[in-house]
């Protein structure tokens, strides 16, 4: 049996979103709002940071990979998906679960800007400023969180667990 330490509870997690998307609502009132969020891990975060949002506002998801199902960083990222829409003159925010290396992010900025939107702004459900490998801009953190491998709320270990309603460190396999 998998042993599993909650690291950020269910309740914790919706507080924090619910102020993450009204501060996202003030930063965002007249603009052109796109969220882009990149599959699979983003998509709990995404849908509930998309209902604290009081904007109107479209939806588009890409689909990214970096991992083979190892808790390491390959480093080398490979879109699996692309978005169904133009975002040329819109204000796209980046929704992701986690910006670790920074690998996977400065990858995906370097892609969406060739394609001409009026801004990019990256929102990351969390932030692990310890194992940053390159310097990537995030505006938007709901949590920092010390090095350990998470799992929950759209984080997988070998594609497992991103059905838990909280955040949590896998401690036995
Ligand atoms: P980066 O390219 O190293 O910043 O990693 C980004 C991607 O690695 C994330 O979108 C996640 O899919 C995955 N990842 C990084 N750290 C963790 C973790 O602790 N748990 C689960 N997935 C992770
Ligand atoms: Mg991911």
């Amino acid at each position: 049996m998998a042993k599993i330490r909650e690291m950020i509870s269910a309740t914790e997690i919706s507080t924090r979103i619910k102020d993450l998307g009204a501060e996202i609502s003030r930063d965002y009132e007249e603009k052109n709002l796109v969220l882009v969020g990149v599959l699979r891990g983003s998509i709990i975060f995404l849908s509930d940071l998309c209902r604290s949002i009081t904007l109107p506002l479209e939806i588009d998801f890409l689909g990214l990979s970096s991992y083979g199902d190892r808790t390491e960083t390959s480093g080398i990222v490979r879109m699996t998906q692309d978005l169904s829409s133009p975002i040329e003159g819109k204000d796209v925010l980046v929704v992701e679960d986690i910006v670790d290396t920074g690998l996977t992010m400065k990858y995906l900025l370097e892609n969406l800007k060739t394609r001409r939107p009026r801004s990019v702004k990256v929102c990351t459900f969390l932030d692990k400023p310890e194992g940053r490998k390159v310097v990537v801009p995030v505006d938007y953190i709901a949590f920092t969180i010390p090095n350990e491998f998470v799992i929950g709320y759209g984080l997988d270990y070998a594609q497992k667990y991103r059905n838990l309603p909280y955040l949590g460190v896998l401690e036995e396999k």
